[in-house]
């Protein structure tokens, strides 16, 4: 028999109760239970960065983690980057050079690239390309993409 479980979870700041039966994704549980769709499934393989979110500091594909996994760290989605009315600096940067079409992949690389930031914070356009690699849009967007990345080297908080 399936056991039912609470599993822990914080959540851009916030801690969550979910009641969980059998094993299922991280991407699954903010979705399906915490209504946190700003992750997206794409290919629900690892192969699209649809559904990046941040596990303390790191950008994951949360297709491919148990939430389970997720249990005792700080994960961040889209909907924990702006304060308040405010657009993360990331975020304005991806609207002020229109680095979208449809939008479905965004999200994915606005978390890419606040990772990459921190991680790399003078990330040039090719370190910037390598490390988004990742990610895709089907739309083909990439240009005006990297330029929103790269002018969020200046604005990044
Ligand atoms: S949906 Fe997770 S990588 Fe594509
Ligand atoms: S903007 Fe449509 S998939 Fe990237």
């Amino acid at each position: 028999m399936t056991e039912n479980k609470t599993l822990t979870l914080t959540i851009n700041g916030e801690t969550h109760a979910v009641q969980m039966t059998g094993v299922r994704t991280l991407l699954s549980v903010l979705r399906d239970d915490l209504g946190l769709v700003g992750a997206r499934e794409g290919c629900g393989i690892g192969m699209c960065g649809a559904c990046t979110v941040l596990v303390d500091g790191r950008a994951i594909s949360s297709c491919l983690m148990f939430a389970q996994q997720a249990e005792g760290s700080q994960i961040t989605t889209i909907e924990g980057l702006p304060e308040g009315d405010h657009l993360h600096p990331i975020q304005q940067a991806y609207l002020d050079h229109a680095a979208f079409q449809c939008s479905y992949c965004t999200p994915g690389f606005i978390l890419s690239t606040v990772a990459l930031l921190q991680e790399h914070p003078d990330a040039n356009a090719d370190a910037a390309r390598e490390y988004l690699a990742g990610n895709l849009c089907r739309c083909g967007s990439y240009g005006n993409i990297l330029q929103a990345v790269l002018a969020s080297k200046t604005v990044k908080s």
